[in-house]
């Protein structure tokens, strides 16, 4: 059988599954979403967002990229992060990275990758600010796993520095914003950093609302 019809078949036996559970599971999805929380994670197959914390659909929007970035010229990624914390008002913003992450691991390799080159050379950046710390580590995958936990602390203070949160923050007090690593090998997840509200926001990314009367 071709592979992908697998696909189609699983979905008509978890359709019956949830109405076995629940007969209106679908009935009150159907007009509106909202989660509490967005999820930011890397593309990586093995790291399925919904399944390692056991969130139902209408409980996460997810935005999935290579390495987990929050680049502060995607679109694609301002878009979702405007909406999930303007629109959808998330309290939480999750940014999920993960140990042995093929993306880090290619950016910090001198291999020429083509177009990806690009994207990676957001985290080849994180790796030149933090060489001294990175360089004291001999163990390679030790070394690896210490840059995919950097990254994942660039990206919150990436997202913290966008205009989207920081209005937010000013008005709501929300979102948090949370760092966290999964284990492959383990499959367990641990909280690495927290940014709040309340947190410093580096002087030169700084706006001012007042001026715009906002
Ligand atoms: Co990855």
């Amino acid at each position: 059988m071709d592979g992908y019809r697998k696909l189609l078949l699983a979905n008509k036996a978890w359709v019956q599954e949830c109405l076995q559970i629940r007969p209106d599971y679908f009935e009150r999805l159907k007009t509106d979403q909202k989660p509490e929380y967005l999820w930011i994670g890397c593309a990586d197959s093995r790291v399925p967002a919904d399944r390692i914390i056991g969130t139902d659909p209408g409980e996460l929007f997810v935005q999935r990229n290579i390495a987990n970035l929050v680049i502060h010229t995607d679109f694609n990624m301002l878009s979702v992060l405007q909406y999930a914390v303007e629109i959808l008002k998330v309290k939480h913003v999750i940014v999920c990275g993960h140990y042995n992450c093929g993306g880090v691991k290619a950016a910090m390799s001198h291999q020429n990758f083509g177009l990806i080159n690009k994207w990676l050379r957001h985290i080849k950046d994180i790796y030149r600010f933090y060489k001294h710390e990175l360089l004291t580590i001999q163990d390679e995958t030790a070394r690896l796993n210490r840059l995919v936990e950097i990254n994942i602390f660039e990206q919150l203070r990436n997202i913290s520095e966008t205009t989207i949160v920081q209005r937010m923050w000013k008005k709501e007090q929300q979102p948090y914003l949370h760092g966290w690593v999964y284990d492959l090998e383990s499959g367990y997840l641990k909280q690495l950093y927290l940014f709040t509200p309340e947190s410093e926001i580096e002087d030169i990314y700084r706006y001012d609302f007042d001026a715009l009367k906002e």
